[in-house]
């Protein structure tokens, strides 16, 4: 399984890599928001650049700010000319309902890499997949990334995290039974170090996590206090042995 961090702050993207941990970064407008992105598009152009320069060759995800068909085809094709390690994101379908699948198929042909986005079920998932792969079946030169983001935070809000489990291991069943290898899932919306500990054994390819959940995820008093016993020991044994603690 990867670890994307799911966050437009450069600084913790830097952090995390020195740590081993980030295979991938994956963006929103309200993450681009919350961290203090500026400037209309063409803040989140410079910082999704940075971020793909950053992390270069793993990927980014940055999503189109529109769920009008035409608009998100224009701004997926813009967007996928802003460096090669950027896969776009796409909601499965607009405000009201509707299908965004013909562009996600369109934008697949043409080679875009797509990360369908805001699903929460186990159909709006499969059929994701589906279009992604007739859309790479059909493509002249395939997409570098197919992803099928599952949005488990927000399923658990409403039919809790075991069913959000479900959801996922049912998903990746689907796709492993007919051999969907070139897509992967993205468990998103992941809240906190219970989220990392289930979903992660679900079969999701990628959790995307944010910083702030990350960094909890080392935490454990008893692991402090063994620490602790360890380095008081070490110097014990230092000062017995005469060669004084290091
Ligand atoms: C994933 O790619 C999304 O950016 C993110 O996880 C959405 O989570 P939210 O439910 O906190 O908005």
């Amino acid at each position: 399984m990867k670890i994307f961090i799911d966050s437009a702050n450069t600084e913790e993207v830097k952090k995390y890599i020195m740590w081993g941990l980030c295979q991938g970064v994956t963006t929103n407008p309200s993450i681009c928001l919350k961290c203090g992105v500026k400037g209309g598009m063409e803040g989140i152009k410079k910082r999704t650049i940075e971020i793909a320069r950053l992390i270069n060759p793993l990927p980014v995800s940055a999503e189109v700010t529109s769920d009008d068909m035409e608009e998100v085809m224009a701004q997926a094709r813009e967007y996928s000319r802003w460096a090669e390690n950027i896969a776009i994101k796409i909601t499965i379908t607009d405000r009201q309902g509707n299908s965004l699948l013909p562009a996600i198929y369109k934008l697949t042909k043409e080679g875009i890499s797509i990360n369908v986005t805001t699903m929460l079920t186990f159909n709006q998932a499969i059929l994701a997949a589906r279009a992604l792969k007739s859309g790479r079946e059909r493509a002249f030169q395939k997409p570098k990334y197919s992803f099928i983001s599952i949005f488990a935070g927000r399923i658990s809000e409403e039919y809790g995290a075991n069913h959000a489990f479900e959801v996922i291991k049912n998903v990746r069943d689907w796709l492993d039974f007919h051999k969907y290898e070139e897509i992967e899932i993205i468990v998103g919306s992941v809240r906190s170090q219970e989220n990392v500990e289930l979903w992660s054994r679900s079969g999701a390819h990628i959790l995307t996590i944010p910083p702030e959940v990350l960094g909890k995820c080392l935490a454990s008093a008893r692991t402090k206090e063994t620490v602790e016993q360890f380095i008081g020991d070490a110097k014990k044994a230092m000062e017995e042995l005469g060669g004084g603690a290091q």
